[in-house]
């Protein structure tokens, strides 16, 4: 398997914390890979590394093969490094059809100084757009919303529509801080298959903070746990579920011992 993202003893401190303390993993292309962990983990630190919003003190991150750690966030979301965050960013006075048109602005695809002396050309270009975004509200759900504000939708809905801003860019890789988070129970089965058709359908990769372990066994192949800064443990479900580094520090929680033991 290809590596499509490698994470390379990434640090970042915050004062005296090492927030991010020498993790290294990898996310193969075309997988969905669940990054879990405790609270202050590092998790969201990692993620706004791996995105461009945070510069790490040390380490790499290499995407495609070609080093980010150094880019700033549109460079990356222009080579197709996406990130949600953990709590929806949409802009509530304006309405869920113009979050979308809003996203793509600046993208590669928009080459606005040409498209402002070519008038037809822009006009046909803002149509194609304005596709592009009710294909993808049709595909999260929310074709009904297009009009209304964005802030009148539920906090899943809210998420939702996050997911439909960030795949306006054609995004390769993916990254998605708490999903699920929330997310009524209804929504949240919806989120997943949605995901789960844009691997398939469109061969994009995920990487995605989760708690909601259920969805995490159900959607990943491959789990990555962290606890305090560091990579504890790494593989398929069903061995990292038994690992006991992970079952100290994550797993001894109340939430998971409802999930069935491993085989
Ligand atoms: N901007 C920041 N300034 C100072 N400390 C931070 C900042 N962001 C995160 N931290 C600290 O870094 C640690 C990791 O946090 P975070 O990455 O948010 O963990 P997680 O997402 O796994 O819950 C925590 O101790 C947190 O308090
Ligand atoms: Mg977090």
């Amino acid at each position: 398997m290809t590596a499509l993202l490698e994470i390379q003893q990434v640090v970042k401190s915050f004062g005296g914390v090492r927030a991010v303390d020498g993790a290294a993993f990898e996310v193969a292309a075309g997988s969905i890979t669940a990054l879990i962990g405790p609270n202050g983990a590092g998790k969201s630190t990692l993620f706004n590394c791996v995105a461009g919003s945070l510069r790490p003190d040390a380490g790499r991150i290499v995407f495609a093969g070609r080093r980010i750690d150094r880019l700033p966030t549109h460079r990356i979301a222009r080579a197709g490094l996406v990130r949600t965050f953990q709590s929806a960013r949409a802009l509530a006075r304006m309405t869920v059809l113009d979050n979308l048109l809003l996203a793509s602005i600046g993208h590669p695809g928009e080459r606005l100084s040409g498209l402002l002396l070519r008038p037809r050309a822009a006009r046909a270009h803002e149509r194609a757009l304005r596709e592009r975004a009710r294909e993808l509200l049709d595909l999260v759900g929310l074709q009904a919303h297009a009009d209304a504000y964005a802030g009148t939708l539920s906090g899943g809905q809210r998420k939702l529509l996050d997911l439909a801003r960030v795949l306006m860019l054609e995004p390769t890789l993916v990254l998605l801080d708490e999903p699920m988070a929330g997310v009524s129970p209804r929504l949240r089965v919806e989120l997943l298959d949605h995901i789960l058709a844009l691997r398939r359908e469109r061969g994009i990769t995920f990487l995605i903070i989760e708690h909601d372990l259920d969805f995490v066994m159900q959607a990943a192949e491959k789990i990555v746990v962290m606890n305090e800064g560091r990579v504890i443990a790494q593989g398929d479900p069903a061995s990292v579920q038994g690992d006991q580094a992970v079952v100290d520090a994550y797993l001894g929680t109340a939430a998971v011992h409802e999930q069935p033991a491993p085989a």
